[in-house]
């Protein structure tokens, strides 16, 4: 083992869970045990670090949960953690429970909660992303995306059956929060016609003017991809039957994307990043989150992993013009 003052490390999975958050804590989990590390698991987030809802791992608390969508440690949003208040309560907890680091898996407000821990309180943290939206800096995909872009276009292959059988037009709504990634990707994998999404301005009368140009050239079936954070499947759906008089469905896709087992790359991501919050933790290298540039590992202060920039809009909706 390193010289380092760390004994034992705990876990917590924060925010909205993913597919993969499972593959990640046996990584870390066995790679601590590895190391000569006990471990900690903390359940429902920052709320359970708050109210000392904390459990022992061992090498079989993780055994057959590679496979399993979800989290075994649960998770939460908790606002009381956002104060002064409740970080101090938290900080109590790790003490009481000689708890010395603590990795952190989920989204960006997750990583504000362990910057805070380790900025105002010196804890050690590092934080892993765990997250379906992909919208974190510093790595290129997030734990749980992959999984949940396959999970949508499973979804839409299916939906593709109906609408072409029965000449409808579909409005797809996909999640992402503010992020516009997952629509993204799905619209091309899936052959949608059209996708909006929050990062970029949409003009609803082109969209009009192609339905009605499509259909009178024979054009009767379209999928259009919506991403939560820029419109409302419903309303999308409804414009375009009264814009264009053709029947028009709308499928909200909702929380099936959070679920499922993962797929072999957030596995494999997972396990990689989990092992590497370890070492870097045995390293001395505290407030840092991990991920994977181009299979490289990526190493940023927390405080960096502001939400990332979709490079790709421009591209993928061109692709999705010229393919149509
Ligand atoms: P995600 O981590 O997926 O982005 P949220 O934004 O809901 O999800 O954040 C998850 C949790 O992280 C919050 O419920 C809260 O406990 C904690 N958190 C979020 N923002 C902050 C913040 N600015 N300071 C401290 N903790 C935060
Ligand atoms: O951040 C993951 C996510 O699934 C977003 O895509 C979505 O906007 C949100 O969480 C849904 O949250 P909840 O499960 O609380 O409805």
């Amino acid at each position: 083992m390193l010289n380092s003052s760390i004994r034992k490390i705990g876990i917590l999975t924060s925010g909205g869970d993913g597919p993969g958050m499972n593959a990640a804590i046996r990584s870390i989990v066995r790679s601590a045990l590895f190391r000569g590390l006990q471990v900690a698991g903390i359940m429902r987030g920052y709320q359970g670090l708050i109210d000392g809802d904390v459990v022992d791992l061992n090498h079989r608390s993780v055994s057959n949960i590679i496979n399993r969508g979800g989290t075994i440690l649960k998770t939460a949003r908790c606002e009381e953690f956002k104060t002064l208040e409740g970080q101090q309560k938290a900080v109590e907890v790790l003490k009481k429970y000689q708890i010395d680091a603590l990795v952190v898996i989920g989204g960006d407000g997750s990583y504000r909660g362990a910057h805070e821990l380790f900025e105002r309180f010196g804890v050690p943290t590092i934080g892993l992303p765990g997250t379906i939206d992909n919208d974190i800096y510093g790595t290129d995909q997030t734990i749980g995306c992959q999984t949940a872009i396959n999970t949508a276009i499973d979804s839409i292959d299916k939906i593709r059956d109906t609408a072409h059988s029965m000449e409808r037009i579909f409005v797809v709504e996909v999640m992402g929060n503010r992020s516009g990634y997952i629509a993204l990707q799905v619209a091309v994998a899936a052959g949608a016609e059209e996708v909006i999404v929050p990062e970029k301005n949409f003009d609803y009368e082109t969209l009009y003017q192609n339905i009605l140009e499509g259909n009178r050239k024979g054009k009767v079936s379209w999928i259009i991809i919506v991403s939560e954070g820029a419109a409302k499947a419903t309303v999308v759906a409804n414009q375009i039957t009264e814009k264009t008089g053709l029947e028009t469905r709308f499928v909200i896709l909702g929380h099936v994307q959070r679920g499922g087992s993962p797929s072999g790359h957030d596995r494999i991501l997972a396990t990689r990043l989990g092992s590497s919050a370890v070492d870097l933790l045995l390293k001395g290298q505290y407030g840092k989150a991990v991920g994977e540039i181009r299979d490289e590992l990526n190493i940023i202060d927390l405080k960096e992993a502001k939400k990332r920039p979709n490079s790709q809009i421009e591209e993928y909706c061109e692709l999705l013009r010229k393919l149509r």
